[in-house]
């Protein structure tokens, strides 16, 4: 027997596999079989988070529904926006989110649109207090992405970008303001 990187002596390749070895072979298989269903029953059955549906859309279209959305809400003294029903329409833009800032209801469920006009932007949500708590999403331009979120908490969350846009990319920030009900 010489090293691992030597041939090994004989005519080893004739050999049956010893009985052991095929037994953990078989173990082994069945094991990543085993856990293969687990991922695929998971993602079915699991308590995922709700990923939404997409649609296709020109980013200027785009732009003119969260504009149309915009002339419809109402406005706080500090500027920040009221959606006038569930849905909350933000737009990713160098370098800044238009819709935001806007206040919703603690608890309560909103179908948040989310949309590039130029390039593809990070969507990142932190609360104030704990800013690696965080939900992360891509948005593209030619994409309208509707996802259902409910924000249990009071508070502050800031949004982010976090896909490197252009010389303003740090810059680009946001919030969304949670109210009690
Ligand atoms: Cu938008 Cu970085």
């Amino acid at each position: 027997m010489g090293g691992p990187l030597d041939e090994p002596d004989g005519n080893w390749w004739d050999n049956p596999v010893n009985r052991r070895e095929s037994i953990w072979l078989g173990i082994a298989g069945a094991w990543s079989l085993a856990i293969f269903g687990w991922m695929s029953g998971f993602t079915r059955f699991g308590d995922q988070n709700p990923i939404g549906q997409t649609y296709e859309v020109d980013p200027d279209a785009y732009q003119q529904r969260v504009a149309a959305y915009k002339e419809e809400a109402d406005e706080t003294e500090e500027g920040r926006l009221l959606p006038p029903g569930d849905s909350v329409y933000v737009g990713g833009r160098r370098f800044d989110w238009d819709g935001l800032p806007v206040v919703l209801e603690a608890g309560r469920e909103y179908d948040i649109h989310l949309g590039a006009y130029d390039v593809q932007h990070g969507f990142s949500v932190r609360p104030e207090e704990n800013l690696s708590k965080q939900i992360n999403l891509q948005v593209f331009p030619g994409n309208e992405w509707v996802v259902p979120m409910t924000f249990e908490e009071p508070g502050t969350y800031r949004v982010i970008c976090n896909e490197f846009c252009g010389r303003g990319h740090n810059s680009m920030s946001g919030h969304f303001v949670v109210e009690e009900a």
